[in-house]
This record gives structure tokens, sequence and C-alpha cells, in this order.
């Protein structure tokens, strides 16, 4: 009944208040899926870590972070991944290239890694579709695998798995990469 009574209101609204509605619903649910996202992440590399550190850690985000951007993705039904301009695993497409360049941008004018956020709605495929990103800092916990100076059989060991890698030669408070959501508006309620 509840929920009726919610749809109702709903489309009583202008069509205006309606996409604005929308779009904050679907923004709180991409900053849900980042929040549990990143949580989960962090959670899995510090398990593994600690288990064995580097050597044993590799392969496990090697396997358990698509997996987990899988999890989060149904979960929440929006599309959620990171990427970076220097990538390992996961390019950037033009879209979010630019926002990447622009969070650089940003930082380089003195704007805190942690506040740098950027959305739009945008037609894709002819639908209304939110896209929102969030950079990621490099912590010292990262640099054992993205730093300047990464252990030989650590870096070996990346190389093989990723033979493109680009994800190395970061220092502490650098912007790592980003979280990117993207979510049909009509997906969401
Ligand atoms: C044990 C090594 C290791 C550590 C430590 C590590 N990473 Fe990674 N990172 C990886 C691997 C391996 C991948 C590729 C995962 C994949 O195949 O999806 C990756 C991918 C990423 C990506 C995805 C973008 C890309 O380059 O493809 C981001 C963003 C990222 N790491 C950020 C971090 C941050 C932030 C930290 C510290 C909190 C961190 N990493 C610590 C090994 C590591």
């Amino acid at each position: 009944m509840k929920r009726v009574a919610l749809l109702s209101v709903f489309m009583l609204m202008p069509l205006a208040a309606q996409a604005d509605a929308l779009e904050q619903a679907a923004v709180q649910k991409s900053q849900e899926a980042m929040k549990e996202f990143g949580m989960t992440l962090k959670a899995t590399l510090q398990a593994a870590m600690q288990a064995g550190g580097p050597m044993n850690a590799i392969p496990v985000c090697h396997t358990e972070a698509p997996k987990i951007a899988q999890q989060m993705s149904e979960k929440y039904g929006v599309d959620i991944h990171r990427t970076s301009l220097k990538p390992r695993a996961t390019p950037p497409v033009e879209w979010e290239m630019a926002v990447l360049e622009g969070f650089a941008r940003q930082k380089a004018d003195g704007k805190p890694v942690g506040e740098l956020v950027w959305k739009e709605v945008a037609q894709v495929d002819d639908k209304p579709t939110l896209r929102m990103m969030k950079a990621i800092g490099a912590d010292a916990v990262c640099l054992s695998c993205h730093g300047a100076a990464v252990n030989p059989d650590v870096l070996a060991k990346i190389q093989m798995l990723y033979p493109n890698d680009k994800a190395v030669g970061f220092a502490e408070g650098d912007i790592r990469g980003a979280f990117s959501v993207s979510v049909p508006l009509a997906a969401v309620q």
C-alpha cells in the first residue's frame, strides 16, 4: 500500500520534479554502491596482505576485484567499476578519460582528492542515464603494488598478469584512479 501511495504522489509531480527526484535517487544509489565497493575491496586487500603480503595479494586482487565489481553492479542495479589514467586492468572510455583529466586539473589547483566527485545525466542508448565518478586516493598501503619502488618480485608478478600495466609510480596522496558508476534513471525506484 505504501509503495502505491508513494508512486501516485510521484506521478502527480511535474515532469521536471520527477526527473530531479529520479536523479537524486540514482545519485544516492551510486554513492551507496561506491561506498560498499570501496569497503569490500579494502577489506579483501587487507586480509590478503595480512595472510601473505603483496605476493599473495596480487592474485587475490586479480581474481576478486572484477568479481566484487560484478557483485556490486548486480546488487545495486548499476554498472560500477574502477578506472584510471594509468590503468592496470580497466582503462577508461572516452567520457571517463575526460572526467579523470578534470580531476587531475582540480587536484593541481589544490582541491583535496577526497572531494573530487563528478556527475551528469547523459543520453545513453536514448535513455537518460546518471554517470558518476569519484576519485580514489593512493594510501601508503597501495604503494607496494602501485608505488615508485615496487619490489622486483612483486613487479615481475604484476607484469606477468598485466603485460600493459601502467599503474606504478604513484606516491601517497596521488589520485590512483576513480570509481565509475552508470545507471539509467528508469532503472531507479
Ligand atoms: C597487492 C597488490 C595491490 C595493492 C596493495 C593495491 N592494488 Fe590496486 N590493483 C592491483 C591489481 C592486481 C589490480 C588489477 C585488478 C583487476 O584485475 O581488476 C589493481 C587495480 C586497481 C585499480 C583499478 C584501475 C586499474 O588500474 O585498472 C585501482 C583504482 C586500484 N587498484 C587502486 C588501489 C588503491 C587505492 C590501493 C590502496 C588502498 C591499491 N590499489 C592497492 C594490485 C594492488
